[in-house]
């Protein structure tokens, strides 16, 4: 694979260098500054598209999509999602009030979380149609909320004791794991929900995330199945089998994890073991998130020293650990193209790191570029999931604007953070109670 692959569709080198739906990146930087990040509209549709196309192939009953909000969320994606025909998982009152000011209706908004605090069950009851439940005690909470009222419809979150190879931080499925429930605790949720005539009407387990290999997904879904057969869902019921398909972040990766792959691996096991099992087949609702807004993103940062030291050249961008923690929390690699020159042979290796004061804040280690010089534009691709949605204030960054690439024109759907934000929280003591003697 090429390292211009990496980048979203609309990507073009000329003769100023990346260009990408037209817009040209050099320009973009100095307009708007940098880190900057940016989301091509045509790469994100056509993510969509690739997993409508293999369901409408390869599953035979009612199926649905539901993007993972905690991948990156903004007013202007979350309005994107509705466009798009998805529904829009949130986790926590945070992301609820996202959803409900990009006019998310409650049919379109599923709540998820481990822990759902008594606020974010209160979000959920007024504004989401489907709430996820994790454990007992939510389930207990859920029933003390429901006198009177209208409950969103439940689906219990299972525990299926499947192990994925992905980084142990991003396994959540295996025996142990903090999220969702084990069989014997599934049928005593069950059993609840029906005393109480609660509205269960689905199972939903997630295995884990940056999944390449679809076969774990068989037994998981095979113990699912066992489940429902169990609690007796008739016809109408729903499924999710969660997200987690991967994607690519470097060259070295030898290609792109293929969706229709994926969609037919989960349809052939469910549509099997419904058959085995006597099971009406269910609403297949799948939750992708990084598979659906990874590679559209792009971030554009700008380097300031160049450092060659006898043990290596660090390349210091403007950004980093602060924009994306990804390298820090999970060792990710990532690949990158100098903006202005796109096509230069490579002819040094560089690490790429960023201004913040801590050793971990790196990009990338041990990649090929062409020379780099201070003032030099960098991108990096596959930077559309998981970098601004787990963004912080370190060192006091401000969190970079963000740009929505289409048809030739940029548009700004979130501006860069200014310091006045940074003190927007704070109240000052006052001075008799800092400088009080006890
Ligand atoms: N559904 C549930 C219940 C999830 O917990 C997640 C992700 C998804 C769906 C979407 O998974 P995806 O299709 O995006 O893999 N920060 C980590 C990833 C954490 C994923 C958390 N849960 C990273 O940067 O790799």
């Amino acid at each position: 694979m090429n390292r211009l692959e990496l980048f979203p569709d609309s990507t073009h080198i000329t003769d100023a260098g990346l260009t990408i739906a037209g817009c040209d990146l050099s320009s973009l930087a100095v307009e708007y500054g940098t880190p900057l990040y940016l989301y091509d509209r045509l790469t994100l549709d056509a993510s969509v598209l690739r997993y409508w196309q293999a369901l409408a192939r390869y599953y035979p009953a009612e199926s649905g999509l539901i993007y993972a909000g905690k991948a990156y969320l903004s007013l202007a994606m979350a309005q994107w999602t509705q466009q798009q025909g998805l529904w829009l998982d949130c986790t926590g009152q945070g992301e609820i009030a996202i959803a409900i000011a990009a006019g998310v209706r409650p049919e379109h908004l599923l709540a998820h979380g481990v822990n759902k605090s008594p606020q974010d069950l209160a979000a959920a009851f007024e504004h989401a149609g489907t709430i996820v439940v994790d454990n007992l005690t939510e389930l207990e909470r859920i029933l003390s909320l429901s006198a009177g009222r209208n409950v969103p419809e439940l689906w219990l979150r299972f525990q299926p004791g499947v192990t994925v190879d992905s980084h142990a931080a991003i396994q959540t499925g295996q025996v142990g794991s903090k999220f969702g429930m084990d069989r014997e605790t599934i049928l005593q949720a069950a059993h609840l929900c029906h005393q109480h005539a609660l509205p269960l009407k689905g199972l939903h387990f997630h295995l884990g995330s940056q999944l390449r290999d679809p076969a774990p997904l068989g037994p998981a879904i095979s113990r699912t199945l066992d489940l429902a057969l169990e609690m007796g869902f008739k016809a109408g019921w729903t499924l999710s089998p969660g997200g987690g398909w991967g994607v690519v972040y470097h060259e070295d990766e030898l290609h792109q994890p293929d969706v229709a792959e994926y969609i037919r691996s989960i349809a052939e096991s469910v549509e099997q073991g419904c058959r085995q099992r006597g099971l009406a087949l269910p609403c297949l609702r799948l939750e992708p998130g990084r598979s659906l807004v990874a590679r559209a993103g792009v971030a554009v940062y700008r380097a300031g020293a160049v450092k060659r030291t006898p043990e290596r050249t660090w390349v210091l961008l403007d950004g980093g650990l602060a924009d994306n923690p990804r390298h820090a929390l999970y060792g990710s690699r990532y690949s990158a193209l100098v903006v202005d020159r796109p096509a230069q042979p490579n002819e040094e290796i560089v690490c790429l790191a960023g201004p913040y004061c801590e050793s971990g804040d790196v990009l990338a280690m041990d990649l090929a570029l062409p020379r780099v010089e201070p003032g030099d534009l960098i991108a990096i691709p596959v930077s559309g999931a998981y970098q601004l949605s787990m963004s912080s204030n370190y060192n006091g960054a401000l969190r970079p604007a963000v740009l929505w690439l289409a048809d030739g024109e940029a548009r700004l759907i979130q501006r860069h953070e200014t310091p006045a934000e940074l003190l927007r929280r704070d109240q000052p003591l006052p001075a008799a109670a800092i400088w009080q003697k006890k």
